[in-house]
């Protein structure tokens, strides 16, 4: 079965969320200070849709014990999210429109988990390709209960706020569609209880690291970060990996897939100075040198305003804590009540209602 695509593109643009819009869920685990491929990954596309919808930002710490859970990872929770928050604000979602949430405050979604967990096979999880990667790549030889939950937990989530549109990248695409089958489930076993959340896809390309492997990340050490000062990008850009062909400036140079040349086509404004730089790098007649002053330079243009509106946001002491708390009992207002009709609609609650009935005729027939 494959998911409906939203084409943001068919969405007629709103300017802010009416009473009643559509929500839209995504959200990251809370794992630190935001580089430039989750900007191009999901950042970009959050900061585009938002505002159309209302729109909630989930900070995934539950999820992140699926494969993180020392004590010293847990302790560094509030500072990783804090700065996720703070780099999401930097970058252009606007606090008006954003509700921020910290999962673990929200204990009613794990009692939903469990009670959709009834409604999914071992099997069809384990067939969902990112957990298995997931669980080698923390270390573990063999799948902890709480990974193969993963994508349950995560269904959790979305289906708890009603969410009607999901932008994720690939890895959780199979995530939403699980919780599109539960949601279908559900609502045919017991009655219509959940939206049916869509998914917008992200056809934006994976960023390479600087070191040119596939994919910029933390723990592989080969990221820019929204937050790097100036001299800071100017070094990392000087000791990307590029054409290892090329040993002098007048060897002709591959464009395709060499990273200096992704990221300027990814963040340079400047299309004809890349288009010439790219023309004259063909044909061995522009240094190394100079393609990465000027992609520094590009990069620094397009990270000024992020790093102003950082630290601007930054100096407003409190702020990004006091919208983690009061997003947080929001979304679990919501949540609460998304529990009492799941409770209800499957008739849990009815076997209790008649215990306390007959409790009480006995107590006033005494
Ligand atoms: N699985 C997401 C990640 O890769 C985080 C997440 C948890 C999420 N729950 C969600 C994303 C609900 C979108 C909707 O970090």
């Amino acid at each position: 079965m494959t998911a409906t695509a939203i084409e943001p593109r068919h969405l007629a643009p709103v300017p802010g969320p009416l009473p009643g819009a559509p929500r839209m869920l995504t959200g990251d685990r809370p794992t630190g200070r935001l580089h430039l491929g989750h900007y191009a990954g999901s950042l970009a596309n959050r900061i585009r849709l938002h505002r159309r919808y209302e729109s909630y930002f989930i900070i995934a710490d539950l999820h992140m014990l699926t494969t993180k859970n020392s004590p010293g990872e847990i302790a560094e929770t509030g500072r990783h999210a804090t700065d996720m928050v703070l780099d999401s604000l930097a970058a252009g979602l606007d606090p008006a429109h954003s509700v921020f949430y910290l999962q673990s405050a929200v204990p009613e979604v794990a009692e939903l988990s469990l009670l959709l967990s009834s409604l999914v096979t071992v099997p069809r999880l384990q067939r969902i390709p990112s957990l298995k990667e997931m669980g080698q790549h923390a270390g573990q030889r063999e799948m902890p209960l709480a990974l193969l939950g993963y994508p349950v937990l995560q269904a959790a989530d979305i289906l708890a706020v009603h969410a009607a549109v999901v932008p994720v990248g690939k890895d959780n695409a199979a995530h939403v569609e699980v919780a599109r089958e539960m949601a279908r489930r559900f609502n045919r076993r017991y009655g219509e209880v959940f939206t049916v959340p869509g998914l917008v896809p992200a056809d934006v390309p994976v960023l390479p690291g600087t070191d040119g492997r596939a994919k910029m990340s933390k723990s592989l050490g080969n990221a820019i970060y929204l937050s790097d000062p100036p001299d800071v990008v100017a070094a990392k850009v000087r000791r990307m990996y590029t054409d290892p062909a090329r040993t002098t400036a007048g060897v002709p140079g591959t464009v395709e897939g060499n990273p200096v040349f992704v990221y300027h086509d990814a963040f340079n404004d400047r299309p004809a100075e890349v288009a010439e730089l790219k023309e004259r790098y063909l044909a061995g007649r522009v240094g190394d040198a100079e393609v990465k002053d000027k992609l520094t330079a590009a990069l620094n243009r397009f990270l000024d305003p992020i790093r102003g509106r950082r630290a601007a946001f930054e100096a407003d002491r409190g702020l990004v804590e006091e919208l983690i708390v009061t997003g947080t009992a929001r979304t679990r207002r919501e949540v609460k009540r998304t529990l009492a009709d799941v409770r209800a609609t499957m008739g849990l609650t009815a076997a209790l209602a008649g215990f306390r009935r007959a409790a009480r005729s006995r107590s006033r027939a005494r």
